[in-house]
């Protein structure tokens, strides 16, 4: 029997209510299946933490995480411990130790959630954005000078590689060739602008291209991209971007597919190397944190997500089928969703029907 061990960091707010549920349904699938187990571990790494300990992992902490097949991870993140710490403490440390230099977030439409967009359905919201998650605009290279004083000023620089631009966009190529419906690339691009590294972006999306001749290919600027999500979301197929403009462009992503509470994300290391990273794109929400009304959803799609990069396809589609059975009926959601059930009824109704269904 395949065996799979699992790093557990539920992290801060709801980050600790959704994987909780997540690993309700990953524990129930695991035993209808029968043909894999799962271990975990659970690593109480956190802003509480850091209150405690002054960082927000320990000093070898990449190196106790290193061992496991995967990382599930809540979010990270409170008020109290300003958010570039938080993140540059731990999340941004794994992405970049572990190489998980793919960032996938699907921009899908479940069924039984209805699109903010009028007069759209699954078939017109259904593509992938992969977002590079390793250098870029988030690569830590600049610095502040004369603070407290009038010439206060700081510098933030972006570091496009040919290495890190040209892997990137081999896999969203082979992406768009494998899975795509379309057989079409849109890479976000923003040339006209930021001259220097956008250019040279644009340059190897050509290149990588006569590498897959099948696959049409566009280069659009990010604020047009950011206009069509909205208005024409059903040409898109495998979307791929730089750090920056796929963080923001995906949050806009989620928000036409049902909002934070759905949004799924997975930071792969393809190679598998190291472990690979899932969660979902949402924050702690300090806003309704402690109150037991996180939707549960994204993490437990990520939870489909890890189960799909381990091999384990069935597994996989059978908590899409569940969680989007519960979502059709409509009987158990969450307040996002416009229902009033609590993040524990929604994890408890996904595992009772995938029961009904497998058991
Ligand atoms: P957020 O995603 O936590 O919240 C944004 C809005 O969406 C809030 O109104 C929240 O209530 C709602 N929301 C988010 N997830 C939801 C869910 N599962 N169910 C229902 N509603 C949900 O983003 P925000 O407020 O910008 O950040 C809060 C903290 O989280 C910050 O410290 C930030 O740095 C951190 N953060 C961490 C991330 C991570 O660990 N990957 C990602 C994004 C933010
Ligand atoms: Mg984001």
């Amino acid at each position: 029997m395949k065996h799979y061990s699992i790093a557990l960091i539920p992290g801060d707010g709801i980050g600790v209510d959704v994987i909780r549920e997540g690993k309700k349904v990953l524990d129930t699938i695991c035993e209808l299946d029968g043909g894999f187990s799962l271990t975990y571990e659970t690593f109480d790494w956190s802003c509480e933490y850091y209150a405690k300990h002054g960082k927000m992992m320990p000093d070898n902490g990449l190196e106790l995480l290193k061992g496991f097949d995967s990382i599930y991870l809540g979010a990270v993140g409170y008020p109290g411990v300003p958010d570039h710490v938080s993140l540059w403490g731990l999340l941004l440390p794994i992405r970049r130790s572990f190489q998980q230099y793919i960032n996938i977030r699907p921009v899908k439409l479940l069924r039984g959630i209805k699109s903010p967009l009028a007069n759209r359905d699954a078939s017109d919201l259904d593509f992938i954005v992969i977002r590079e998650n390793n250098e870029g605009e988030y690569s830590n290279m600049g610095g502040r000078i004369y603070e407290g004083t009038n010439l206060d000023m700081a510098i933030q620089n972006s570091v496009f590689t040919r290495t890190g631009v040209e892997r990137v966009l081999r896999y969203a190529f082979k992406l768009a060739q494998e899975k795509g419906k379309r057989k079409r690339l849109t890479a976000a691009t923003k040339s006209n602008g930021i001259n220097h590294t956008m250019p040279f972006w644009d340059e190897y999306v050509h290149k990588i291209h006569q590498e897959f001749p099948e696959i049409e290919t566009n280069i659009v600027h990010i604020d047009a991209l950011c206009a069509f999500f909205v208005s024409k979301p059903d040409v898109f197929d495998v979307v791929v971007a730089s750090n920056l403009f796929g963080d923001i462009l995906t949050d806009l992503g989620a928000a036409i597919v049902g909002g934070m509470g759905i949004a799924p994300s997975a930071n792969i290391n393809p190679e598998k190397n190291f472990p690979s990273m899932f969660e979902p794109v949402h924050g702690s929400a300090p806003d309704i944190a402690g109150k037991g009304i996180a939707n549960p959803i994204a993490a437990i799609w990520c939870a489909s997500m890890m189960l799909e990069h381990f091999g384990e396809e069935k597994a996989a589609a059978a908590i899409m089928e569940a969680m989007q059975d519960v979502l059709e009926e409509g009987r158990v959601v969450t307040p996002d969703l416009g229902g009033r059930a609590t993040t524990e009824e929604v994890g408890s109704s996904i595992c009772d029907t995938l029961k009904k269904k497998l058991g």
